[in-house]
């Protein structure tokens, strides 16, 4: 292991924290370092395999942040627990890298990062739906390559979104807030799929529709899918926003796929293995006017074979939260997460973290996934 690639900070601090990849910005270290920790960051170019973060872990860590990269799983938290740690925080909003149950019977508090990420993620769902829809990948491969000669009538004709019908599987913070930009920024149909309804997502079209109906405008439609079969033959684009677990792996299949209408665009901005990846392969070759936007893979950062030569596809490499707003408001969430365990605070666990991202952010963990399965003490509502 490449000892000499660790970064020191407050190295007289009583508590231990493992960071496994080097973050963005200062604040987090900060936070860290008040709460008393010695923080020791990896800077090295390559991930740490999980027997070099068992060594790192040693005999005595208190704390890790890491990364969604890496497994977490019985042998790793044991080695956590072994060391005398408390807490581990993703740095992500996404936890399927991670051994829940495992960790709680180790009696390690898990974080994850939610609520800074949703709209730079959704932004780039709405950004991927347009790139599919409007052929931008082909577009500039081709303007790239010499080939434009002229402006054509025909050339790269795509699908316009305005009064189409989106369909959003999963709607969840991230997807509810797809579904609004769609229909606001480009007034499409939402037709959403999620197991509960989402009183809020439909509240807040029918406000919208007031708005657009007193200026004489055509309102939206904004619906609950009995069925993911009934969104997918009804809807011109599908994007997925469900989180990745036994439920929803190959939730889109080639099955699925078939439903579709041969010329819609599918978007996903979830984990890959929601869909499966060879037989979207398949049906993009037997269907050139289906269109794909892909953020995420089943193999990351393998792609399934045939998947890069296709011309419908737009793929880009795990990019969704990747704005510096959003990945330096996860180095908070994820930083709170630790210092506040370590520090014996109560778990805040509510919607709206902003709080977090002032300047003096309330003495809490902002969210631990097991929290009521430890017990852990949380917020009053009244505080
Ligand atoms: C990114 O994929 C995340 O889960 O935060
Ligand atoms: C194309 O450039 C148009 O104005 O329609």
């Amino acid at each position: 292991m490449s000892r000499d690639r660790w970064h020191i900070v407050n190295p007289r601090g009583e508590k231990r924290v493992i960071v496994t990849r080097d973050l963005p910005g200062d604040r987090w270290v900060e936070i860290l370092s008040a709460a008393g920790c010695r923080v020791e960051i990896f800077t090295g170019p390559a991930a740490l395999s999980p027997d070099e973060i068992r060594q790192r872990i040693g005999a005595r860590c208190d704390g890790v942040i890491g990364q969604l990269v890496e497994a977490w799983n019985e042998s790793l938290f044991q080695a956590l627990q072994g060391a005398g740690g408390k807490v581990y925080s993703n740095y992500a909003v996404g936890f399927n890298n991670i051994d829940l149950a495992a960790a709680t019977r180790c009696g390690i508090a898990v974080g994850n990062t939610p609520g800074v990420l949703t709209e730079a993620t959704a932004e780039l769902a709405v950004a991927l739906t347009l790139a599919a829809a409007r052929r931008l990948g082909e577009a500039e491969r081709h303007l790239r390559a010499g080939k434009w000669k002229r402006w054509l009538p025909q050339l790269f004709l795509g699908t316009q979104l305005r009064g189409k019908t989106v369909g959003v599987i999963g709607a969840g913070r991230i997807g509810a807030a797809y579904a609004r930009m769609m229909m606001e920024g480009h007034k499409t149909d939402i037709l959403y799929f999620s197991l509960r309804p989402k009183p809020d997502l439909e509240a807040f079209a029918d406000a919208y529709n007031r708005f657009l109906t007193a200026r004489q405008e055509l309102p939206v439609v904004c619906r609950r899918a009995e069925a993911v079969a009934d969104l997918l033959r009804e809807a011109d684009c599908v994007s997925i926003h469900t989180p990745l677990d036994e439920r929803t792996r190959h939730l889109i299949d080639a099955e699925c796929l078939a439903l579709m209408k041969p010329d819609a665009v599918l978007v996903n901005t979830s984990r890959g293995p929601v869909v499966d990846e060879a037989a979207l392969v398949a049906h993009c070759r037997r269907h050139p006017r289906f269109r794909a936007a892909l953020d995420v893979y089943e193999e990351e950062p393998a792609l399934a074979p045939g998947l890069a030569d296709l011309e419908n596809v737009v793929l880009v490499p795990h990019i969704g939260s990747a704005t510096h707003w959003a990945r330096e408001g996860m180095t908070i969430l994820a930083a709170c997460n630790v210092a506040a365990v370590l520090v014996g605070n109560p778990v805040w666990n509510r919607a709206a973290v902003d709080a977090f991202l002032r300047a003096d952010p309330p003495p809490a963990a902002p969210s631990i996934l097991n929290a009521e399965a430890l017990n852990l003490p949380l917020v009053k509502a009244a505080d």
